[in-house]
């Protein structure tokens, strides 16, 4: 039997450098990734176009479901497609941003985008690197190498300001609102048990891939 590339699993709260620093490590090991905080965003694009109330359990589950929801996997390109719509754009955007939280602690939309989730790392036979939430603890508690990257929480709202040209305060209000929200659902302030904690308020990415990078062959020789 063939054995496939390593599957890389990134938890963190949001403005910790996840998706940065796992799109840097896939592209260094040749590998896919996947964002499935951008498939929670999709899912909630997908309920606002349909004009569901994203309190409306058994509407949004339906709405997730009647869409066509397409994630390109290359880090170099991750595209998120909503009904064959390039939804890149729109799925960064307020309105989303403000709703994902109801829709990722909808039940069946969660057991339905984390089938998802299993299927695409299930298919990456060069091995994935995998960021969100709940990686290390649900959707895969095997992968080969488990990180918890987080940051301090005036840093992550610098850098989420930095990114979106935001006013500092106004975002460390949005993230602290947001990271309460997702606390109902998954456990973004707490360092999965398994996981390597990574605290990058004070490191370059480099240095935060390449601890990753050291993980992956320490793991490796042991095998
Ligand atoms: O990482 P992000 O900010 O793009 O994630 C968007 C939202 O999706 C976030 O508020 C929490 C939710 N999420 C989740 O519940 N589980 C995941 N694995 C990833 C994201």
């Amino acid at each position: 039997e063939q054995k496939s590339g390593p599957v890389v699993a990134i938890d963190g709260p949001s403005g910790a450098g996840k998706s940065t620093v796992a799109k840097t490590l896939a592209t260094a090991i040749d590998a896919a990734y996947l964002d499935t905080g951008a498939m929670y965003r999709a899912a909630t694009l997908a309920v606002l176009n349909a004009g569901v109330d994203p309190s409306q359990t058994a509407q949004v589950t339906k709405a997730v479901k009647n869409a066509k929801l397409e994630f390109g996997t290359t880090p170099e390109d991750p595209f998120t497609r909503v009904d064959g719509e390039d939804a890149d754009l729109a799925i960064r955007g307020d309105d989303v941003t403000k709703a994902v939280s109801a829709v990722a602690g909808n039940k069946s939309v969660r057991k339905f985008l984390i089938d998802e989730q299993r299927r695409i790392i299930a298919d990456a036979k060069a091995g994935i690197v995998v960021e969100g939430r709940d990686i290390v603890s649900v959707v895969a508690p095997d992968a080969d190498v488990k990180v918890y990257l987080t940051a301090d929480p005036v840093e992550r709202a610098k850098r989420r300001a930095a990114e979106n040209g935001a006013d500092a305060n106004a975002t460390a209000k949005d993230i602290e609102r947001r990271d309460t929200a997702d606390s109902k659902t998954t456990k973004p302030l707490e360092a999965p048990e398994g996981a390597v904690v990574i605290d990058s308020t004070t490191l370059p990415i480099v240095e935060v891939v390449a601890k990753i990078l050291a993980l992956l062959s320490n793991r490796e020789i042991d095998d």
